[in-house]
């Protein structure tokens, strides 16, 4: 069957342009109501403009959805709750909330300011928790909620020159983690997009090769599949680009017993790091208590 999101609200962040603008004109080609959120500023966060928004609103209206314009900033308290106030105001209801805001300082930590780290993990950590905080009673009341968070292959595996950035979209993976548990009850489900795509933020970092192949639709379908009422996946990390997509996934290697019941040596780990570090039977786990149980098995194995 195909999926719809009629009668569902949805709030994109950041979608006045890119990966979020794709989002919302699709959720919205397929029957949502949607609050296309942007600030409207510069790629390193710095000034605004009501246009972006008011223009994807404008491309929705035009192929005969429905949406409105809001361009607050995500990285207040008081502009998360009004972007979704916005979706309360006009249709009584938020559905469905993508964190896809974003903004870039790159710099090697050795140039990086402290305003330059806290102006990304502000918009991406900061911004993406506001929003969810806002978001989440309203969703646990109508026992209903599909949130998308976007992180990045910077944050999952490093990339030189982003600390700020990469620390930000790996927050954003924990703060999953944690709503994951306690979306559970209340059918809030919670994933994550790491998003390969063509927009303001990556034309100047990617191969003319490469470009013509990564239109930020590609990256909408996994997100759509997130945000339909028939997922019941919770947790998930996907990476996403040119028809390719992939899921991510963090795991902890059986790991070693050392010491025999004492502190071991910093010796002993030089000697069994190799066993420390062998992935070969590594497993992921769905939370820290499943961790802890697994520790405690290895320990006093039955
Ligand atoms: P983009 O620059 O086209 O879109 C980001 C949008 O967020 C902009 O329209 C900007 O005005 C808006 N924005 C920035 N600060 C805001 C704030 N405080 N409040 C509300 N809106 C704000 O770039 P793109 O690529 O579409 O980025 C979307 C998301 O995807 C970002 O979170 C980015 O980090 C992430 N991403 C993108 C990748 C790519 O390959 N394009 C790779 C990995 C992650």
């Amino acid at each position: 069957m195909t999926i719809r999101y009629d009668n569902r609200v949805a709030v994109v962040t950041g979608a006045g342009a890119g990966l979020g603008r794709s989002h919302a004109l699709f959720l919205a080609s397929r029957g949502a109501r949607v609050v296309v959120n942007d600030l409207g500023g510069a790629v390193d966060g710095s000034g605004s403009s009501a246009t972006p928004a008011q223009q994807v609103v404008a491309e929705i209206k035009a192929a005969g959805g429905e949406a409105v314009a809001n361009a607050d900033s995500v990285a207040t308290p008081a502009g998360a709750a009004r972007i979704v106030q916005t979706a309360l105001d006009n249709w009584g209801r938020i559905d469905i909330l993508i964190n896809n805001a974003g903004n870039l300082r790159d710099k090697t930590i050795a140039k990086m300011t402290p305003e330059d780290f806290d102006a990304v993990v502000a918009v991406h950590l900061a911004g993406a928790a506001y929003c969810t905080l806002a978001a989440w009673p309203h969703m646990k009341d109508a026992n209903y909620g599909r949130i998308v968070m976007t992180t990045s292959a910077a944050g999952l595996f490093g990339n030189f020159g982003q600390s700020n950035y990469a620390a930000a979209k790996l927050g954003v993976v924990g703060l999953m983690n944690a709503l994951k548990h306690e979306g559970r009850k209340y059918n809030i489900h919670i994933n994550t997009v790491a998003p390969m795509a063509l927009t303001r933020m990556t034309q100047d970092i990617m191969s003319e090769q490469i470009k013509p192949l990564v239109k930020p639709e590609f990256v909408t379908p996994i997100v759509a599949w997130f945000c339909a009422e028939e997922n019941d996946t919770s947790g998930d990390v996907v990476e996403a680009g040119a028809g390719y997509y992939a899921r991510v996934q963090i795991m902890e290697a059986a790991g070693a017993v050392l010491g025999g019941g004492q502190v071991p040596t910093p010796e002993q780990i030089r000697d069994n790091y190799a066993r420390i570090a062998d992935m070969s039977g590594a497993q992921p786990y769905d939370s820290a208590n499943d961790v802890m149980r697994h520790v405690f098995r290895t320990l006093r194995p039955r």
